[in-house]
């Protein structure tokens, strides 16, 4: 299998534990890093809205509390139509802790799309010097 599909499974595998109670929208993604580890995480959202945070957002951050800098793949599934790719806020975090990620985008009627960071937020903001 692919990292790609190995990265599809294991994001399916915990998308029905999706904690959306407001939206209804179920997402989940499963991130590899360049030692082939991987990290799954769900959407969890709250009454008060804000506190809500994305698949890919909290899969990015169970890895770094691993202690893993190099993530190279994401997977991300949802089971809403309206769900075609990540948010801002997530552009923002990805841009910064996972700037050479893939992405790979998975919803209902087929709908597969592939994205990288610089497709995502060209000029994101950063406060790191310029190489
Ligand atoms: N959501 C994600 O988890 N990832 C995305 O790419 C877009 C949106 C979540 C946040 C919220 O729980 C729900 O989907 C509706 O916005």
């Amino acid at each position: 299998m692919s990292n790609r599909e190995v990265l599809k499974a294991a994001a399916y595998s915990v998308l029905e534990n999706a904690y959306s109670t407001y939206s209804s929208i179920k997402v989940a993604a499963a991130v590899m890093d360049r030692n082939g580890s991987i990290f799954k995480s769900i959407n969890v959202e709250n009454a008060g809205y804000s506190p809500t945070i994305c698949g890919e957002r909290n899969a990015i951050f169970t890895g770094i509390t691993e202690g893993c800098k190099d993530f190279t793949e994401m997977v991300v599934v949802t089971d809403s139509s309206l769900v075609k790719s990540p948010c801002g806020t997530c552009r923002q975090v990805l841009s910064e802790l996972a700037p050479e990620l893939k992405i790979y985008f998975y919803g209902p009627n087929n709908y597969y799309h592939e994205f990288t960071i610089e497709e995502l937020l060209p000029v994101a903001f950063t406060l790191k010097e310029e190489k």
